[in-house]
């Protein structure tokens, strides 16, 4: 599935965000992944969504430095997001230990759907893996690109192992993938599985991972949340198409 991410795009610009979300929406993307760290993504995110809140599947998270704070940040996206929240992750493994005993009593109360816990950095895996073997996430999310895959060794397994979602962020590498240039004959091998650009041949490549169920492309362009969208549907690539798409990452 193609999610959208929200990262450094629209923040606090409202009229942005239900230009880039509309979009997003209309080509059938549904998790919109977001965080009270992406400077105002949030508040724009829920202004965005009014009217079409129903077809949307909110993943943010809870960054704070003290359950006080988590808390307040849980008011704020239970006002914002219709008192509900899809997935709710602990970012950057923030104080998770003391945020997931709260967070698991609002899951229990049916205010959050799915419990999650995220981290951008390689060196944080095993303390994200700690975190999976208490068994109390349903959703982990982690880098995964062509230049990026040090969570195949031990987390993936993990997660399939424990029935955990696994989000995928930074899958265009935070934008340094998309932008060399593919020459066009170069994706010709990749045409039958539906691929026409060199951004969803990324999205593909980590999608056909068995065990990767969404990847979050964030983008300020409204037209490129269709471009993405495409790459979310099968049929996925074998081992040639992916070890093409790693040659010309590489
Ligand atoms: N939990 C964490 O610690 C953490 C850390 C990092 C990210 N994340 C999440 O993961 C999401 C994705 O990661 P990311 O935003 O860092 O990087 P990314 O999605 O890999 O790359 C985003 C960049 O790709 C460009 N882009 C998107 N679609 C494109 C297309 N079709 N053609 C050309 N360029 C395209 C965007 O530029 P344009 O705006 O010009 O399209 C943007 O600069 C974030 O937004 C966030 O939600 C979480």
């Amino acid at each position: 599935m193609v999610g959208l991410g929200t990262w450094n795009t629209f923040e606090d610009d409202a009229a942005l965000a239900r230009r880039v979300v509309g979009a997003a929406l209309d080509a059938g993307i549904r998790l919109f992944d977001t965080s009270p760290m992406y400077r105002g993504a949030e508040a724009s995110l829920s202004a965005a969504l009014d009217g079409r809140r129903a077809e949307a599947t909110i993943a943010t998270k809870i960054w704070a430095h003290s359950v006080a704070a988590g808390r307040e940040q849980f008011l704020r996206q239970l006002e914002w997001y219709g008192r509900h929240v899809e997935i709710e992750q602990i970012h950057n493994l923030a104080l998770w230990r003391e945020q997931l005993e709260w967070l698991s009593l609002e899951r229990d109360a049916g205010r959050i759907g799915r419990l999650g816990v995220t981290h951008y950095l390689a060196g944080a895996l095993p303390e994200l893996a700690e975190a999976l073997r208490t068994e109390m996430f349903q959703t982990v999310q982690v880098p995964y690109n062509p230049h990026e895959r040090a969570c195949e060794r031990e987390l993936l397994p993990l997660a399939a192992e424990l029935g955990v979602a696994v989000i995928a962020m930074r899958p265009l590498g935070g934008g340094q993938l998309v932008r060399r240039r593919i020459p066009e004959e170069d994706l010709e091998p990749l045409r039958d599985f539906g691929v026409e650009t060199w951004p969803q041949a990324l999205l593909k490549w980590a999608l056909s991972d068995e065990r990767i169920d969404v990847v979050i492309p964030a983008t300020s362009r409204p037209e490129r949340t269709e471009e993405n969208a495409v790459a979310g549907v099968p049929p996925w690539f074998g081992p040639e198409e992916r070890a093409l798409v790693e040659r010309l990452a590489a």
